[in-house]
């Protein structure tokens, strides 16, 4: 299977990276970082623990990343993910608390340590410096995997680009050791602004710190994610049809999703689902139109900052940086979904 490291901020979306990286035959899930975004990085590092428990995948790392963009104020986005970042739909955290030695996290031990979370989650949150701890243990676990299989490990980023921009800073020799996949930017328009993708937006210096990079790199932008929309037939599919009624995990994943449902809108007729687009990707790169094309992300201005400039027409003559996904197979990409969910229900 292919070596993934997810980073994140969970977020419903999120969530369902996270089973669908778990459960996917075709991906080994070293760990997971977590990043401010849709919450604090002390709320979405809880999420990702509480989801890890309830899928089942309580051997899965947590580490603890950054707690704010690299020069900006960070933000929230409690307006489409609730107060808790994963909240269910008559409010509060969708998913109970992880049990006390169920061993998952929170608190670190270090680079060195077996399991570690960054810093103990109680922690003072957000404005303070930058923490590159949890960003010293992400490349120390993606190197030893690198280096065990001889293989390169597919970072997959589904919040702000925070975690990913220091890791190629601070070890610029990991950039021979993985790829990129995130999903994030859009062509034209945006969703938290007119031109900009939220988790671009969020931190548009890490960005295009990671644009500049020379990694390898794979965008997966809302043109794709708005593609795959949260119909009834997918709420139907995630209940399932056991005799008895739908179980109480596959009852949470249908909350989950139709939580999102509720929240983020616009002009579809139902609900998209970003994050396991690019998770997807990964598992099966045939199930995406794409194309190499320039991508740079605009840092200065007031109106646009966090925006994907993406030279479609080659207008420029920059020399491409990064695999442009612009479709995908949306019945493939829901049978991967709907198949990792059922894996996850039947453990
Ligand atoms: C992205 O923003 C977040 O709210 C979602 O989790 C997703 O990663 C979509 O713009
Ligand atoms: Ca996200």
């Amino acid at each position: 299977p292919t070596p993934v490291w997810l980073d994140c901020d969970p977020g419903h979306d999120d969530a369902i990276a996270i089973l669908l990286a778990g459960y996917s035959p075709q991906l080994h899930l070293l760990g997971i970082s977590t990043v401010a975004g849709n919450q604090s990085v002390e709320k979405v590092t809880e999420n990702a623990r509480r989801v890890l428990y309830a899928a089942g995948l309580a051997g899965v790392e947590v580490v603890q990343g950054q707690g704010r963009p690299v020069m900006r104020d960070p933000v929230a986005c409690a307006e489409i993910h609730g107060d808790s970042g994963l909240d269910g739909p008559s409010g509060g955290p969708l998913l109970p608390p992880v049990p006390v030695g169920a061993g998952i996290g929170p608190h670190s031990t270090g680079p060195t340590g077996a399991r570690c979370t960054d810093t103990d989650i109680s922690a003072p949150a957000a404005a303070g410096p930058l923490q590159p701890r949890g960003v010293v243990v992400m490349a120390e676990r993606i190197a030893a995997a690198a280096a065990q299989r001889a293989q390169r490990v597919h970072v997959v980023a589904t919040g702000a680009l925070t975690n990913v921009a220091l890791l190629l800073t601070l070890f610029p020799e990991i950039v021979d050791r993985i790829e990129i996949v995130f999903m994030g930017g859009a062509l034209g328009t945006g969703n938290t602004g007119p031109s900009t993708e939220f988790n671009i937006q969020v931190d548009p210096e890490a960005a295009a710190m990671v644009m500049r990079s020379g990694a390898r790199i794979t965008m997966v932008p809302l043109e794709v994610t708005h593609t795959a929309l949260v119909g009834p037939e997918v709420a139907t599919a995630v209940l399932g049809a056991a005799p008895g009624g739908a179980t109480p995990f596959r009852q949470a994943m249908h909350d989950l999703l139709h939580f999102f449902a509720k929240t983020e809108v616009f002009d579809f007729v139902h609900p998209p689902l970003h994050d396991p687009c690019a998770v997807a990707y990964v598992i099966d790169r045939s199930l995406f139109k794409a194309s190499h094309l320039r991508v740079d992300v605009e840092t200065h201005s007031v109106l646009s900052a966090g925006q994907t400039v993406t030279d479609l027409r080659r207008t420029t003559g920059r020399a491409p940086n990064a695999t442009v996904c612009l479709a995908m197979d949306v019945a493939a990409f829901w049978r991967l979904v709907l198949d990792a969910i059922a894996a996850a229900d039947a453990r």
